[in-house]
């Protein structure tokens, strides 16, 4: 099966690539390396060994993603491609509705013009919201809007694709509701490169083991969870990487129609457990200190991945150590990310 995949250039695309290329999978990558960088799929290539198509455009040109479709006749799409800093979507939200939202239409729209069928859409925890209490189930009732417009336009684009699979019974949709993707590929060739200051806990701590920061700072220990920092499901990207080609698996047996599902591991660790785990793979202390509470974090987030298991026949296999020591590798072995 010949794979489009948006956004295939990223942190999550780069480690689905070439999970996919190893078993079997064609894959043209579309990016407009707006949060990526060549090194990248030169990367992709070196392991899998394969000669990876590549076009750096942007999934909102309609006639040049046509062009794409037309000449590489793609039987499935893995849509990763859009923007992800919650801060600043809540500066900026009309750069996150267009990017996010308005690129998902010119998607859609162009793999109906030429009758590509199968879509897996990278979905978020964040759309459950505060509702629910953990563990989340896929049908679990969501909120009308997110804590942030990043999560908001992940909540508009389940909605589209759902809208899209009850107008046409051929259309197949599988919509991936990833918890908290940590780590990198074991041969320490690809990782994540966050552009700045990291937002997100785990490329902040391995940025301060190679001395970028000075310190980590944990935001809040007054939550109610046993140590009182806030607790999430660190899913490896090689698991989330494989959960995504059994996603595909559901296109290749036929009309599997619309699909929801959580990956995760179903497991919940504190700021301070993954702090403890980073310091055991690095061998040394990780200077932190304790701050206040950053708005909008819930104190508890986890999976529900019976789904999954169930239905797609995957389930996550490293653990919080291995997520620790694969981040580490990449962190050493490429400590300025892709470089420019
Ligand atoms: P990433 O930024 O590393 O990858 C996204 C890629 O999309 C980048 O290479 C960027 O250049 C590209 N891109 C952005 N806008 C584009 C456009 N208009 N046209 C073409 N390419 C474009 O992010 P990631 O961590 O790999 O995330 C991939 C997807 O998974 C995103 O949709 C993200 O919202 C979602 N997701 C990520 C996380 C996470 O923690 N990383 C959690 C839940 C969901
Ligand atoms: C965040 C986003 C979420 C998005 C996800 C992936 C918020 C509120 N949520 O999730 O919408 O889908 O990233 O991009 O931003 N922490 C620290 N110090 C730090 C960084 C984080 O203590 O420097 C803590 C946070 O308070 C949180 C935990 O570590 O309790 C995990 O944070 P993070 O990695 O940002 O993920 P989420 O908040 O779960």
């Amino acid at each position: 099966m010949k794979v489009l995949v948006t956004g295939g250039a990223g942190y999550i695309g780069t480690h689905t690539c070439v999970t996919l290329l190893g078993q079997g999978y064609e894959v043209v990558i579309v990016d407009n390396l707006s949060n990526s960088k060549p090194a990248a799929v030169e990367r992709v290539r070196e392991l899998s060994g394969k000669d990876v198509a590549f076009y750096q455009e942007d999934v909102g040109d309609e006639q040049a993603l046509r062009d794409i479709f037309q000449k590489e006749k793609p039987q499935a799409v893995i849509h990763f491609a859009g923007y992800k800093a919650v801060g600043e979507s809540v500066e900026q939200p009309l750069k996150y509705y267009e990017n996010n939202v308005g690129i998902t239409v010119a998607l859609l729209k162009v793999m109906g013009q030429c009758g590509v069928k199968n879509i897996v859409f990278s979905s978020s925890a964040t759309v459950y919201g505060d509702v629910e209490n953990p563990p989340l189930r896929e049908d679990a009732k969501l909120p009308h809007h997110a804590n942030c417009p990043y999560g908001t336009t992940k909540l508009i684009n389940e909605q589209m694709i759902t809208d899209c699979a009850h107008a046409d019974p051929a259309f197949n949709a599988v919509l991936l509701r990833y918890f908290n993707p940590v780590g990198a590929h074991e041969s320490g060739r690809i990782g994540e490169d966050p552009a700045g200051t990291p937002n997100n806990l785990a490329p902040y701590i391995v940025q301060t083991v190679v001395g970028k920061r000075d310190k980590l700072h944990v935001f809040g220990n007054d939550y109610p969870t046993p140590d009182g920092t806030c607790i999430r499901d660190y899913i490896h990207v090689v698991d989330l990487a494989e959960g995504h080609a059994a996603a595909l698996k559901l296109f290749e047996k036929g009309g599997c129609g619309l699909r929801v599902y959580n990956l995760g591991t179903g497991r919940g660790h504190s700021v301070m457990e993954v702090l403890k785990a980073f310091c055991e793979a690095a061998g040394q202390e990780i200077p932190y200190v304790i701050d206040g509470r950053r708005d909008g974090d819930l104190p508890e987030s986890y999976a529900d991945v019976s789904k999954a298991k169930r239905e797609l026949g995957w389930e996550a296999k490293k653990t919080l150590q291995d997520m620790c020591v694969d981040s580490l590798r990449w962190q050493r072995q490429n400590p300025d990310g892709y470089g420019d």
